[in-house]
């Protein structure tokens, strides 16, 4: 798997992680282990560990904390350092203390001593960005998490955001980034590239992987992409992760799945490069939007 800089940072992360949304509810449906004890997202998560998916994505929110628990087994089993570990906050708990009681409940659900990134999961209602960044910075001082970061954050936001921390710099702003939805390569990910920001783009397939399910399947876009797998041996969702990654030296993915194979397929969706007309074509049937619109939410 192909690593690369991470923003600002000194850490080389692969170009391609594993999300989590969603990991314990089974919607792998048939794959689903007997026990009902959620091995599977486990055995899936090391699989990917091994094939160099070493960026976990969580979060508190997904599965009210099961998703970092099972995050917190697939881990134990090898070596911390190797993994670059991501957890949100939610913005309903960004006030000072509840943040720094949120990291401290997530660590103790991963079964860990630190975060490699933190973030808050989107700009919140409730409590200043002055108040969060705070409370952000205590926990890298106190050596809870290594790297600050923010999702869902549009230029204006982000701003905020940086113009809150003393003493350390916004490490990525995470947001949605799909064929179907490329937004934020309008104005959130060139202000990222020139504050050496790190984006993460999350629904690399859709919302819980809906474009792949629905819209695509009976139309010429469908057609296009498996057109253009044919050629290199691979498959639309390759074909998929390789456009949203590989036009950009600063964007990362992390596409969610409990299936051994699906993870498989997915690490090997960089390392191979689309012909120039290839993207032109793909630019053409998957446009950016006219306007940057609004980043969703998860
Ligand atoms: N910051 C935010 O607000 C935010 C919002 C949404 C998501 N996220 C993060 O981004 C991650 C990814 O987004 P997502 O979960 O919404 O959607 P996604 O990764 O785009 O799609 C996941 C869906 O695609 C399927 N899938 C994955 N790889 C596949 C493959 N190779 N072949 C066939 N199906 C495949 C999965 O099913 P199987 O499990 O059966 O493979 C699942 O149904 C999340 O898990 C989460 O960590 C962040």
């Amino acid at each position: 798997m192909i690593r690369r800089k991470f923003g600002w940072t000194d850490v080389k992360v692969p170009i391609v992680g594993q999300g989590t949304w969603l990991i314990e509810d089974g919607s792998s449906g048939h794959l689903r282990d007997n026990n009902n004890n959620n091995q599977l997202p486990i055995n899936t998560l090391r699989i990917g560990l091994e094939l160099g998916m070493t960026h976990i994505d969580t979060a508190e929110m997904y599965g009210n904390g099961r998703a970092e628990q099972l995050v917190g087994e697939a881990i134990a089993a090898g070596k911390r350092e190797d993994v670059f570990l991501a957890s949100k906050v939610l913005p309903s708990n960004a006030s000072y203390e509840r943040t720094i009681r949120s990291c401290r409940q997530s660590l103790k659900r991963l079964k860990t001593e630190y975060l490699d990134l933190y973030l808050l999961h989107w700009p919140s209602s409730s409590y200043p960005i002055s108040e969060t960044m705070k409370a952000m910075e205590k926990l890298v001082s106190e050596g809870m998490v290594r790297y600050i970061g923010v999702s869902n954050f549009g230029v204006e936001e982000l701003k905020e955001a940086e113009k809150a921390l003393h003493n350390e710099r916004i490490a990525c702003n995470q947001v949605l980034h799909h064929l179907g939805y490329r937004g934020m390569e309008k104005s959130i990910l060139p202000y990222c590239a020139k504050q050496e920001i790190a984006v993460v783009g999350y629904s690399p397939f859709g919302h819980n992987g809906s474009l792949f399910s629905s819209s695509l399947q009976s139309n010429n876009k469908r057609r296009l992409l498996e057109g253009i797998a044919i050629r290199h041996g691979k498959t639309p969702r390759q074909v998929a992760l390789n456009f949203l990654t590989s036009r950009h030296p600063n964007i990362f993915t992390i596409p969610k799945t409990s299936n051994p194979n699906h993870v498989r397929e997915n690490s090997e969706s960089v390392g191979w490069s689309l012909a120039e007309d290839e993207v032109a074509s793909i630019n053409k049937a998957f446009p950016l939007p006219v306007h940057d619109g609004p980043l969703e939410m998860i």
